[in-house]
């Protein structure tokens, strides 16, 4: 065993040997990335070296037959309660968000009214979430929508993507308000009778319907312009269905004409609806929707706005539920920057599907037992919950 500096441990990486605090307390044993918040506390509690047993090689291999419930660290347990904690009350403001959209919204179809401080308060709302609960807020495949009508969900969905996105830019707080205001808003145009009719249909479109869906933007803008918000807000609204290569609507814009928020909206908006279930198709997975995003970069999305939600939510997105090569069902748990197809996952299952009640961490792919087979949609993860293979 030697002694080695706490600073020299890369953090989401697998260490070298068998870590101990001292001679008989091991901290993480080779087969397990070193989680960041354990090098935090260690930092905190001024301990400056570690101890290391390099005879202990990490055997990823033997890793799916040796999972069982009690093999999992400290440190480990102790971030499942805290995540726990923080998973109820991103739930809880995520509901509060939809509900509070959809009062806005049915004010706006009973009476006419929109208040653009009422939609700032939300998106600030929601901003100081982000804030709070990045991890889980962004895990927008797997919250419960409580039933909340497809209009709201998405809108409130492509606002929390869009702040995340527009934050990661290092675009100012005002303007990432702005952003969040018309991603709440941007389907607005939506709700006019004529539109809530053609989204129900379960037929492919007559000519007529379809150019009267793709003035949605158009109505969008008026009403935003009329009742004073910010331009940035409704000219990013105006322009969410543009794209870069000059084939969207309603302007037919080329890349270098669109406003930044109309590219940050258009990329997210899609995202969401492809992961969400519609009347006319079901939900596709996050790891497919990221890749029909990336199919278009340059073309339909900017490709710095696809790079920043790579970025933020990974190319398997954050709360991604995937089956992996050796049986066991898990769900993507954050993500290693280097490497946006290797995030780390929790495992939810043995091999044989069978329900763990300790979840622990690996690095998806880095052997080929741990390589991804499947990316599970919305209802396909929500049917293994109900079934209780899961536990998410
Ligand atoms: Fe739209």
């Amino acid at each position: 065993m030697k002694s080695i500096s706490v600073d020299t441990v890369r953090p989401l990486l697998h260490p070298d040997g068998v870590l101990y605090l001292d001679e008989d307390y091991i901290l993480c044993s080779p087969d397990i990335p070193v989680h960041e918040n354990l090098l935090k506390r260690l930092k905190e509690w001024n301990f400056k070296t570690i101890l290391i047993d390099e005879s202990v090689k990490p055997d990823i291999s033997s890793l799916p037959q040796n999972l069982s419930e009690g093999d999992v660290t400290d440190v480990f347990l102790e971030d499942s309660t805290k995540d726990i904690k923080d998973k109820k009350k991103t739930q809880e403001l995520y509901v509060e968000f939809l509900e509070k959209l959809q009062q806005s919204f049915d004010d706006f179809t009973k009476k006419n009214a929109l208040s653009v401080d009422d939609i700032a308060n939300q998106a600030k709302a929601i901003y100081t979430a982000l804030k709070d609960y990045y991890r889980f807020l962004l895990q927008i495949t797997v919250l419960d929508r409580n039933g909340f009508p497809y209009l709201t969900c998405h809108s409130v969905n492509t606002a929390i993507l869009s702040m995340a996105i527009a934050e990661n830019m290092k675009i100012p707080p005002h303007r990432i308000i702005e952003i969040g205001m018309a991603g709440l808003l941007h389907e607005i145009g939506m709700l006019h009778q004529s539109y809530v009719k053609i989204q129900t249909l379960e037929r492919s479109l007559t000519p007529e319907e379809v150019k009267t869906l793709k003035a949605h933007p158009v109505l969008a803008y008026k009403i935003l312009k009329e009742k004073g918000f910010p331009a940035n807000t409704f000219m990013g609204v105006l322009g969410h269905h543009e794209k870069e290569n000059g084939m969207g609507y309603p302007q037919g814009l080329k890349a270098e004409n669109i406003p930044s928020t109309a590219k940050i909206i258009a990329a997210v908006s899609v995202y969401d609806a492809l992961v969400s279930s519609r009347s006319f198709r079901p939900a596709m997975d996050g790891y497919s929707a990221m890749l029909e995003l990336v199919k278009e970069m340059g073309k339909t999305y900017h490709d710095q706005v696809v790079r920043q939600m790579i970025a933020v939510i990974g190319l398997i997105p954050l709360g991604t539920v995937i089956e992996v090569k050796n049986g066991c069902y898990a769900q993507v748990h954050s993500l290693i920057p280097e490497a946006p197809k290797k995030p780390q996952i929790k495992v939810l299952t043995s091999p044989d599907k069978k329900p763990l009640k300790e979840h622990r961490l690996v690095q998806l792919a880095h052997s080929p037992d741990w390589e991804l087979v499947k990316a599970l949609s919305r209802e396909e993860t929500f049917k293994l919950q109900s079934q209780g293979l899961i536990e998410i």
